[in-house]
């Protein structure tokens, strides 16, 4: 359980105390991926099922090397070659794969709120890989988890959530989770990517991009979503990265020390020059590693783990 919850299906509605406590779990759970043998027995005779209803890398990977370090089975669900192809509903299937005992689903679906379907008719955990540009829990977990990792400390901080937020689950996540642990949230994009009232969720939207870079701590690129049609509210990518792309001479307004992070794929050369993406201040690479920490860390706990990891 996390808190009182048996799902994880955003970060809107878990608490401070909750995400400390898996961020605490994670820190234990990153030390087992640098043993020799990377894997300890937490969780053998559990059932991991990935249901992936849209492309990923990262987070189905490290949803399945999370399940197999802790000992669980992971079977990995590719929606094209299921009976989904055949016309099977969302439900019907997820309820098939439900009679076959897992302890917990994790999915990820193009429709904004699949996973709560889910978690209200299913016996098992459900845990949200990210449903259409609604939340990305793990994702915003992992970027937490980064930046306490880096700068020791959460609260007080600015970040500064740059791009298509209209579009983005990982922006949701993002802001639920920094401003649910005290940091000053900043975003910026062209005005067609920023939904009207946006402040109500706890952000301030920079006069501009400029703005939003001044002083940040940390900041957060956001990928175009060409999939989801960010490319009808910008005239041209060529303009987007001239307004609104991260490089060198725009990076000199953040602190010093600022962190740069991206939730990958990276569109170089659009939202992020391959310099910057590449170089001292990114931490990109480590969001990845570290995301497969915070799943451990999640899957554990809603199977049952305490706050102490096993040895
Ligand atoms: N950050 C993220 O969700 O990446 P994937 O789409 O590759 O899982």
């Amino acid at each position: 359980m996390i808190g009182n919850n048996r799902h994880l299906l955003d970060l809107d509605t878990t608490s401070a105390e909750d995400i400390r406590r898996i961020l605490d779990t994670a820190e234990g759970m990153k030390e087992i991926s640098t043993r020799k043998i990377k894997k300890v027995p937490t969780l053998r005779g559990k059932t991991v099922v990935n249901l992936f209803f849209e492309p990923s890398t990262r987070t189905r990977t490290s949803f399945e090397i999370a399940a197999k370090r802790l000992s669980a089975d992971a079977v990995n669900f590719t929606a094209s070659a299921s009976s989904t192809a055949k016309g099977e509903t969302l439900l019907d299937t997820a309820k098939n794969l439900d009679s076959m005992a897992p302890d917990v689903v994790v999915i990820r679906h193009r429709f904004s709120g699949a996973p709560e379907i889910l978690a209200r008719n299913l016996d098992c955990s459900v845990v949200n890989a990210g449903d259409g540009c609604h939340q990305h829990p793990t994702q915003g977990l992992l970027d937490l988890f980064t930046v306490r990792e880096r700068k020791g400390r959460l609260d007080g901080l600015k970040v500064s959530i740059i791009g298509d937020i209209a579009h983005s689950r990982v922006a949701r996540s993002d802001i639920s989770g920094f401003t649910t642990m005290g940091a000053e949230v900043f975003v910026s994009g062209p005005s067609t990517m920023i939904p009207t009232g946006i402040e109500r969720l706890g952000v301030r939207v920079a006069d501009s991009f400029e703005h939003a870079l001044e002083g940040a701590d940390v900041i957060i690129m956001l990928r175009i979503q060409l999939e989801r049609r960010s490319g009808s509210l910008i005239p041209t990518l060529r303009e987007y990265a001239r307004f609104f792309g991260l490089n060198r001479e725009r990076l000199r307004l953040a602190r010093p020390d600022a962190l740069v992070m991206h939730p990958g794929p990276i569109n170089r050369g659009v939202e992020i020059s391959s310099d910057i993406a590449d170089g001292p201040e990114s931490v990109i690479l480590d969001q990845v590693e570290n995301g497969v920490a915070v799943r451990m860390a999640v899957l554990y706990l809603l199977t049952g783990g305490s706050d102490e990891t096993t040895d």
